[in-house]
């Protein structure tokens, strides 16, 4: 599941880190924490709070301390407490409290330990499709402090944007760490009246992106430091921003389908003008490409592949790629970011800047995001002689991965509400579980269907060790979610518009190289489940990857399942006579009559892995641990698949799929 996450376990006592627990005053919620991003640096955010934490009745084990905080014991286990570990950065630093000087802008990271280095330069509008910084010098980060001079770096024969004529442009810096470590690429908008201060103007530090994108509607989404009065102009409809917020999702609506359409975000007195292209009449089957990619998470080999959550480095290459085949939209499913966090405030700051790796050419296209395990956001138990519980971060409806993500991301919303209502749902009369909102949903782009599932639901990575906590696998797809798949492509299979399916899921049925030991398989053991405060659920995961192989057997549509998990590219023709069954296999059997593909994509920038054996060796092709990117190419009844190294533009697989 990950290397990664075990080397982050606090290496500090828990002890130490329960004190701070115990100190902390209130810890802003996700929510809160987002909107508080900018003018003051709010110190990072601590644990604690717990005595108004309510322990969700789909856990077991768990129990308040008489100090208010947490604690849990497993089955003939020693009690453990709940340790924190604090966000190493949150956006609120990062945005760094930008305050106007006489020369230039002051920034403080509010982190006075930190020393580093500030560069920066200017941003051009005018000139590019793209807008990025063009870094032109640094500034030492001392005491987590640093005053850019604008006067004497930015002037002259630097001034491509004009700032000293019209006295308005915008900064954007990068903030390095003394060993070269990638914290955050920034954005500051500036004013000066030739004399007296620097000002900081209103700041749109995050996006525009281009979402949701169907035949007659589109969502721009976007973030602003501060509230300000904004709008989003197309064909000279202005649509305004929510007042009061610094969070914006502003759906256009009333378009025309297969339409150009130019875009502005006016925000303060500023405007910047983008576009997109709106999805042609549901089965028009004209032709287009889509592209489809995941596991992104940091890399080795320093600089931008390891960029605080993301691998920006191929994340960069892979968009730039989509932009120029002209795909009309990106599938990401899962692992953005290299998360395993306990605090919700370090996932939206690795967030921000997998967002930041995209968002050149996402202010164009459309890019649809899954779940993986590495989002998890976890709350973790450890203490002498027992075994580590970590489980999804309660309360479900502020602080789990789920909300995080549908807070941080737009995807449609026309999924299952969530597990409850479930046989194993302990209190049909309240919400008990986390929210499917915006993590399993399904879409359509002319005669293509593209339905997104979520096996890292309610993640509890501690589960197959600790069943007794209650929590989901790693894998495992909940009764819920496998109800509303089997409703939803029954409707699909009734809409005479949409002709090819793909069903996408960061887990393989079939891992071929990393995660043979779970996945959809854990080495052939259908033992592992989901228990729900405890009590296991009725199937085991291969049983579980089954009730799935019996939907795309029941679907011909289904083409693929696009998955990842696995930091490598592969493709599967599945058929009957591939056998998918360990040895002593009691149950029963499903037969793949109706042949469909698996295609892996982990390759967007996470450390590899090499190939295993595993019964269905011989079924995968074009194996390959280069970084990849999948175009698939739809021109009415026909599909193909070309993979591209996003690096060296290398084409490492094609293949007719239909
Ligand atoms: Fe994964």
């Amino acid at each position: 599941m990950n290397d990664r996450a075990s080397r982050r376990f606090p290496t500090i006592g828990t002890a130490f880190l329960f004190t701070i627990a115990l100190l902390a005053a209130a810890h802003p919620s996700a929510q809160q924490a987002a909107q508080s991003s900018a003018p003051q640096a709010a110190p990072p955010p601590v644990p604690g709070q717990a005595t108004a934490t309510a322990i969700p009745s789909v856990v077991a084990g768990v129990t308040k301390t008489p100090q208010g905080g947490l604690m849990f014991q497993g089955k003939d286990q020693p009690p453990t407490l709940e340790a924190f570990r604090p966000p190493i950065w949150t956006l609120a630093q990062v945005l760094g409290s930008p305050r106007g000087t006489e020369n230039g802008i002051a920034f403080d990271f509010g982190k006075p330990d930190f020393a580093g280095t500030l560069v920066f330069g200017l941003v051009p509008f005018h000139d590019t499709k793209y807008p990025q910084p063009v870094y032109r010098t640094s500034t030492p980060i001392a005491g987590g402090k640093a005053e850019i001079n604008i006067k004497t770096s930015i002037t002259d024969r630097y001034d491509m944007v004009g700032w000293q004529k019209s006295g308005s442009g915008v900064i954007g810096y990068r903030i390095i760490s003394q060993t070269g470590g990638m914290i955050y690429d920034g954005r500051v908008r500036f004013r000066y009246a030739g004399t007296g201060l620097f000002e900081i103007d209103v700041t749109k530090f995050e996006g525009p992106f281009v979402g949701n994108i169907g035949p007659r509607q589109a969502v721009i989404s976007f973030q602003l430091d501060r509230p300000a009065p904004c709008a989003v102009v197309v064909a000279e409809r202005k649509i305004p921003c929510r007042d009061g917020e610094t969070r914006q999702e502003i759906t256009i609506d009333k378009l025309q389908p297969a339409t150009a359409y130019a875009y502005t975000v006016q925000y303060g007195a500023n405007a910047e003008t983008y576009g997109f292209r709106t999805a042609p009449l549901p089965g028009a089957r004209k032709p287009f490409v889509f592209a489809y990619a995941s596991d992104s998470r940091g890399g080795q080999g320093g600089g931008e592949r390891n960029f605080n959550g993301p691998n920006a480095y191929i994340v960069r290459r892979l968009m730039a790629v989509n932009a120029s085949r002209g795909a009309a939209f990106m599938q990401f499913t899962g692992d953005l970011v290299s998360g395993y966090v306990t605090s919700p405030d370090q996932l939206i700051y690795e967030l921000a800047n997998w967002k930041r790796a995209i968002e050149p050419q996402a202010h164009w296209m459309p890019v649809y995001t899954g779940l993986g395990n590495h989002e998890a956001i976890l709350r973790e138990f450890s203490g002498a002689g027992a075994r580590m519980a970590r489980l999804a971060r309660f309360p479900y409806a502020t602080e789990s991965s789920e909300a995080v993500f549908a807070q941080e991301l737009v995807n449609p919303e026309n999924g299952p509400a969530s597990e409850d209502g479930a046989a194993y749902d302990p209190d049909p009369s309240a919400i008990d579980f986390p929210s499917y909102r915006r993590n399993v949903f399904w879409y359509q782009y002319d005669n293509v269907a593209m339905v997104v599932l979520n096996s890292n639901y309610w993640f509890t990575p501690s589960i197959a060790l600790l069943p007794e906590s209650g929590g989901n696998l790693h894998g495992y797809l909940m009764d819920q979610q496998i109800a509303w798949l089997g409703r939803t492509l029954d409707e699909i299979d009734r809409n005479k518009t949409i002709d090819h399916v793909f069903l996408t899921v960061h887990t393989p049925l079939f891992p071929n190289g990393g995660h043979v030991g779970d996945a959809m398989w854990y080495g052939g053991n259908n033992t592992p489940r989901a228990t729900v405060a405890g009590t296991p659920l009725p199937r085991g995961i291969i049983e579980r990857r089954d009730d799935l192989l019996a939907l795309i057997q029941k679907h011909p549509k289904v083409l693929a399942v696009l998955t990842g998990d696995e930091h490598n590219y592969n493709r599967m023709r599945l058929d009957a006579t591939v056998p998918i069954y360990p040895p002593n296999w009691d149950k029963p059997k499903m037969v793949l009559t109706r042949p469909f593909f698996q295609i892996n994509n982990g390759a967007a920038g996470a450390p590899y892995y090499a190939q295993e054996q595993t019964p269905w060796s011989a079924a995968v092709s074009g194996f390959s641990t280069q970084h990849a990117i999948c175009l698939f190419i739809v021109e009415g009844p026909k599909v193909r698949i070309e993979t591209v190294n996003p690096e060296t533009l290398e084409v490492i697989d094609r293949a007719v799929l239909r």
